[in-house]
């Protein structure tokens, strides 16, 4: 059987976030996305730019080469790019001979927004998601590292609509062992571009939690949203009692059909006192518990409608995953 995400077409025509802008300074950078080996690069003029990772020449990483004014070198023979693509120099060619046309690389769509590189693969059938919040000066934005999860983007998006786990996987955390009864599931437009479903929740508020929460109290009530983007982008919203808000976009990429990078960004409206690190502390934690549990998967989430038995709680997973399936199958 082959890829399913990897080997999808019409995947290849929403953006996906690999880096954060600054990982992406004086050296080039190697990224994988839906089975394909990427360069990420900056040019001189500060122009991010996004190429297949082989040298048409000799098929090598140009990844390990290095960036010169306006163009990466191949670490092999030193042939040159351009952000386009356009391969600018052949060292050992006689001066004035341009370069073979097949030199050329094509390159991907790529754009910063929210401190990060997004790329396309194709051409593009929709946007970057809106963050309203990015433009609210009452906000800060907050971004994180990059990781690697070694499991399906698919499984990750079941589990970061799913808040039935929390008294469960995040019992270390916040979350509480003896509230495991979630509301009635009702699912609606969040705004243009989520769809989700609002819900209340008590948690656990220690160490960590007290940071996030701004409050010191035992356990923290708090409003939540959480939502889907197709194809694999959710968003949580968490506002606590105090008016202190904790938006999290939540990032999956397939890097190939079971492996992924996990990334997050947060907005907060706080008073801005608190150290970045040690707002997404608690984030962190909660990542990595989640982390944990979905390693010990390692096949994407079955698509069809009979294969797993779903309950009223697991609605909003169930729904971004006829969507995603009718995405794969258009
Ligand atoms: S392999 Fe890149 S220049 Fe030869
Ligand atoms: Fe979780």
């Amino acid at each position: 059987m082959g890829a399913i995400l990897s080997d999808n077409k019409n995947l290849a025509g929403y953006w996906y976030p690999l880096a954060r802008s600054t990982d992406v300074l004086a050296a080039p950078l190697q990224r994988g996305l839906l089975g394909r080996k990427l360069v990420l690069w900056r040019n001189g003029d500060g122009v991010v730019s996004a190429l297949p990772d082989r040298c048409p020449h000799r098929e090598a990483e140009l990844s390990r080469g290095e960036v010169r004014g306006d163009c990466l070198v191949c670490p092999y023979h030193g042939w040159e790019f351009a952000a386009d693509g356009q391969c600018t120099r052949v060292p050992s060619a006689t001066v004035g001979v341009p370069a073979p046309p097949k030199a050329h690389l094509d390159a991907y769509r790529s754009q910063e927004k929210y401190g990060l590189i997004w790329v396309c693969l194709g051409d593009p059938v929709a946007d970057i998601p809106a963050m309203k919040w990015e433009d609210d000066p009452e906000f800060r934005r907050i971004n994180t590292p990059f990781d690697v999860w070694n499991v399906s983007a698919t499984r990750m998006v079941d589990n970061f609509l799913d808040i039935t786990h929390f008294p469960w996987v995040h019992r270390g955390s916040f979350g509480r062992q003896d509230e495991t009864v979630v509301p009635h599931v009702e699912l609606g437009a969040l705004d243009a571009d989520f769809h989700g479903y609002a819900y209340e929740v008590n948690a656990n508020n220690a160490a960590a939690g007290t940071i996030a929460s701004g409050q010191s109290v035992e356990v923290v009530h708090r409003r939540m949203t959480s939502g889907f983007n197709l194809p694999l982008t959710c968003r949580s919203t968490i506002e606590y009692d105090n008016g202190l808000a904790h938006i999290l976009l939540l990032l999956s990429v397939p890097i190939d059909d079971v492996n992924s990078y996990f990334n997050f960004v947060v907005w907060r409206r706080d008073d801005f006192s608190v150290q970045a690190e040690d707002v997404t502390r608690l984030d962190f934690l909660i990542g990595a518990e989640d982390k944990r549990m979905l390693e010990t998967f390692d096949t994407i989430l079955p698509m069809d409608q009979t294969s797993l038995v779903s309950v009223q709680a697991d609605k909003c997973s169930v729904e971004w995953r006829r969507q995603f399936a009718a995405l794969l199958a258009k």
